[in-house]
């Protein structure tokens, strides 16, 4: 095999220099470590603008943590991230703050401030971020309360609600900033059927109407044949898979059928959330 020449590999690291137009975010070689204990060995990833990337694994397999430095709430020991074309990896927290409020999310647990009531969970962040009139920023909440099936419940505080309904409050609360993407840590849990339902149709409709970027992190295969346009596959701190949601579905590699389990069918055709 021919040696790569010192003028190849230059070009290379030119190729990857230049932004990709077609990326919304980027990690680039990422590696994490919490003591001993090593999570992401050299995860690559690009999430495709304008579509919807779910990222499946096992339980600790570090799913929580490939997204948290999506937003830079966890720093990388190596590695980069790259957002919109720039490279935010080394950003001040102040200059993150910039970054997040075109970017979404959806925590596993809903964590909601459990002293303020429902619309003041959504209200917090828009009034941080926009100074808008009290009566655009109640019609933004309550639109938002609407879309994800919870219309009027603005006065309950956080305690008064189901777990779903929480969970349900946080997606509000991530689409109320109109963000360029929003990242999703399992946003069906605990819901009943005809709520997750709900949500994955959510998720198709703001990338089908908005054009919004997302990431799903989900243990559930209907919610990913739902809404999926590329599936990622993370195991042992590096993607494993990395491939269209067609090419998945009909994928033979045991960690796929195992996922899919009886959802197994290469042949089936699914039906897609925006119906
Ligand atoms: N802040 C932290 N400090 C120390 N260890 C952490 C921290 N965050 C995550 N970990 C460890 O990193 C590993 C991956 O955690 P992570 O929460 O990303 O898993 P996950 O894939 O999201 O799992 P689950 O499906 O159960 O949510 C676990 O071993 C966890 O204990
Ligand atoms: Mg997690």
């Amino acid at each position: 095999m021919s040696e790569t020449t010192p003028a190849e590999v230059e070009r290379e690291e030119f190729a990857s220099a230049i932004p990709d137009p077609d990326c919304f975010l980027e990690l680039q070689d990422l590696h994490k470590s919490f003591g001993s204990t090593s999570v992401l060995n050299g995860v690559d990833l690009k999430v495709p603008k304008g579509k919807v990337l779910t990222i499946l694994g096992g339980s600790g397999s570090g799913k929580s943590v490939m997204l948290k430095h999506m937003i830079g709430l966890l720093r990388p020991d190596s590695g980069r991230v790259v957002v919109e074309g720039r490279d935010v990896t080394d950003l001040r927290e102040r200059e993150w703050i910039e970054v997040r409020k075109r970017i979404g999310y959806v925590f596993q647990g809903a964590a909601l401030f459990d002293s303020l009531s429902v619309f003041e969970n959504i209200a917090y962040p828009l009034r941080e971020h926009f100074d808008q009139p009290e009566a655009e920023l109640a019609h933004r909440v309550e639109v938002c309360l609407e879309s994800v099936g919870l219309a009027g419940v603005g006065p309950k505080m956080p305690a008064e609600l189901s777990g779903g309904m929480r969970k349900r409050v946080g997606v509000a609360r991530a689409i109320a900033m109109h963000p360029q993407a929003i990242l999703y840590d399992e946003p069906t849990t605990g819901l009943d059927p005809a709520n997750s339902r709900r949500i994955g149709q959510l998720i198709r409709q703001l990338q089908k109407e908005l054009n919004v970027t997302s990431v799903v992190v989900t243990h559930e295969p209907e919610l990913c044949l739902a809404v999926s346009d590329q599936v990622v596959l993370l195991e042992k701190g590096v993607l494993r898979i990395d491939a269209p949601i067609e090419e998945f579905r009909a994928s033979n590699a045991p960690p796929v059928r195992d996922f899919l389990g009886a959802f197994y069918d290469p042949g089936r055709d699914v039906e897609r959330g925006e119906s």
